[in-house]
C-alpha cells in the first residue's frame, strides 16, 4: 500500500509501538511512507515530475484541459495553483507542529529499535528498507533548511555521558556535540561509514565513564604521559570523550590520538575534535591509520598503553588486519579494548567469530620483546543494551580485553 495522497498527523495517524508486532507489513509501510512524505517532501520540481508520471495526474495534463466543457472559469490554472498553495500551508503547519515532531520521532524511534524483532517483512531487504527509511525521516528532524542546500548533510548531535559518581568532584557530565552526517556526501561512497556515530561508539563511552577504573582508566594504571589511540574512530566520539573525561580523574597528561583511514572521515574528526575542544591546543590529536597497512610515523611511532576500537569489525578482513596493526603498537603491558556489534544476519553472520579466530593466542606477529607472545582475547563480554542508542537498530556488543599472551604455538616474529 502506498502513502496517501495528502500526508495525516501522526498522532492519528501511527499505529500504538506496542501493537508493532500485529501490525502487517503493509500497515508499517503506509505509516512510513506517511511520515516520509510529510518530513521528507520532495522539491518542488521533482514532486511536479512524480506526479506527472502518476497515471491519476493524467487529467492534468494540457491536452485533456483543451476539452473544455464550457462549465469552467476560464483561470482553471490559478485555481489549481491556489489550491495547492493552501494545500502546501497547511501540510507546512502540520510539519512544524512541535507535538506532532515530537511524537513522530518517539514512534520512529521506537520502532527502529524493535525493527529487528518484527517478524512480519516477507525478507531482510524488506525489513532493511523501512528501518532506512525510518531513519531517514529522524534524520530530517536534525537537518535544517541552511543545510539541505549543501551537497553535504550536517547534523550535529547532542551527547551526554556521567562519569563515575566515585569522582572526587561529585555528579560530573561529559557533553559532547558532533557533526554526525547519516546522510553522508556521496551516497555510493559506501567506505565513509565513519560520518556517523554508531552504537558501539555511545555504548563504549557510556561504560568507560560508568566505570574508569574497570577499563585502566586510573593514575596509577596508565601511568605518566600514557599513550592512547583510537582505531577507526569515525566521528571521534570515544577519543573525544576521553580527552573530556581524563583530567576528572586527574589524568592531565595523556596523549590521546584519534585515527581512521577515510580522508573524509577524518576532516570531520578534525573538525568535531576543535568544536569539543576551543580553543586549541585540544588533548585529542588525530593521525591517518589504515590496519591493512599501518603507517606508524609521526604521533603513531611510539608504543601504545591501550588500544581502543568500536564497531571496526565488518568485514572478514577486519580482524586479522587489526591484529596485527595492534600488535605492532601495543606497548609489553599495553590493552586493547575493542566493543564489536553483534549482527547476525545477512552478509555479517558470524562477523564475531572472526575476532575470536583472529585473537586465538597462535596467530600473528609476536611481541617485539621477548618474542614469546601474540595477541590474544584475555577476557570477552556480552551486552545487550535495552533501548538502541545508534542508528541501525543494534542492541548486542561483545567487549573484548586483549593483551599480550604467551604464544601457543606458530606466530610470526614482530619486526616493529
Ligand atoms: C562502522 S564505523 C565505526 C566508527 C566509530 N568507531 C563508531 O563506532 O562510531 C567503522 C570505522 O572504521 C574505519 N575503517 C574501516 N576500514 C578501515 C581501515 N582499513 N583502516 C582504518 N580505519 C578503517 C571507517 O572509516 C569507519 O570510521
Amino acid at each position: 500500500m502506498s502513502a496517501p495522497r495528502r500526508p495525516l498527523p501522526p498522532t492519528s495517524s501511527l499505529p500504538p509501538l506496542r501493537s508493532l508486532d500485529a501490525l502487517t507489513e503493509d500497515r508499517i509501510s503506509e505509516a512510513l511512507g506517511n511520515l516520509y512524505a510529510l518530513y521528507c517532501p520532495l522539491p518542488p520540481s521533482l514532486a511536479f515530475h512524480q506526479q506527472s508520471l502518476q497515471p491519476g495526474a493524467l487529467k492534468d495534463t494540457p491536452s485533456e484541459q483543451a476539452v473544455d466543457s464550457g462549465y469552467t472559469s476560464g483561470n482553471e490554472d490559478e485555481d489549481v495553483k491556489q489550491k495547492q498553495e493552501e494545500e502546501e500551508e497547511t501540510l507546512a503547519e502540520l510539519r512544524d507542529d512541535a507535538y506532532e515532531r515530537t511524537f513522530a520521532e518517539r514512534w520512529l524511534t521506537g520502532f527502529i529499535g524493535r525493527a529487528e524483532e518484527l517478524t512480519c517483512f516477507e525478507s531482510e531487504e524488506a525489513l532493511q528498507r523501512a528501518v532506512d527509511k525510518a531513519s531517514c525521516v529522524l534524520a530530517s528532524f536534525f537537518t535544517t533548511a541552511e543545510d539541505e542546500d549543501d551537497e553535504a548533510i550536517q547534523i550535529t548531535r547532542d551527547f551526554q555521558f556521567m562519569l563515575s559518581p566515585t569522582c572526587q568532584s561529585g555528579k560530573i557530565l561529559i557533553d559532547v556535540r558532533l557533526n554526525d552526517g547519516l546522510a553522508g556526501r556521496d551516497n555510493t561512497d559506501h567506505t565513509d561509514v565513519g560520518l556517523q556515530s554508531w552504537g558501539a561508539a555511545i555504548v563504549f563511552s557510556e561504560l568507560i565513564c560508568a566505570s574508569p577504573s574497570r577499563f585502566g582508566f586510573t593514575k596509577q594504571a596508565l601511568g605518566p604521559a600514557s599513550r592512547i589511540v583510537e582505531l577507526g574512530a569515525g566521528t571521534g566520539l570515544v577519543g573525544i570523550v576521553l580527552g573530556k573525561m581524563l583530567p576528572h580523574l586527574d589524568i592531565t597528561d595523556a596523549n590521546i590520538t584519534a585515527t581512521d583511514f577515510h580522508p573524509t572521515v577524518l576532516e570531520n574528526l578534525r573538525a568535531n575534535i576543535t568544536t569539543n575542544f576551543p580553543p586549541a591546543p585540544s588533548p585529542v590529536q588525530t593521525a591517518p591509520l589504515d590496519w591493512s597497512t599501518p603507517d606508524l610515523s609521526g604521533p603513531l611511532s611510539h608504543p601504545v598503553d591501550m588500544l581502543v576500537a568500536t564497531d571496526v569489525i565488518y568485514d572478514p578482513a577486519h580482524a586479522a588486519w587489526l591484529r596485527d596493526c595492534a600488535a605492532r603498537m601495543l606497548a609489553p603491558h599495553g590493552t586493547f579494548w575493542m566493543l564489536v556489534t553483534v549482527r547476525e544476519t545477512g552478509k555479517f553472520e558470524g562477523i564475531t567469530d572472526t575476532v575470536r579466530k583472529a585473537f586465538t593466542g597462535r596467530d600473528g606477529l609476536r611481541d617485539a620483546a621477548t618474542g614469546t607472545k601474540v595477541l590474544a582475547i584475555l577476557e570477552e563480554e556480552s551486552l545487550e543494551w535495552e533501548v538502541c542508542v545508534g542508528r541501525a537498530g543494534e542492541r548486542a556488543y561483545r567487549l573484548f580485553r586483549i593483551g599480550w599472551a604467551e604464544v601457543e604455538g606458530g606466530g610470526e616474529r614482530l619486526n616493529r
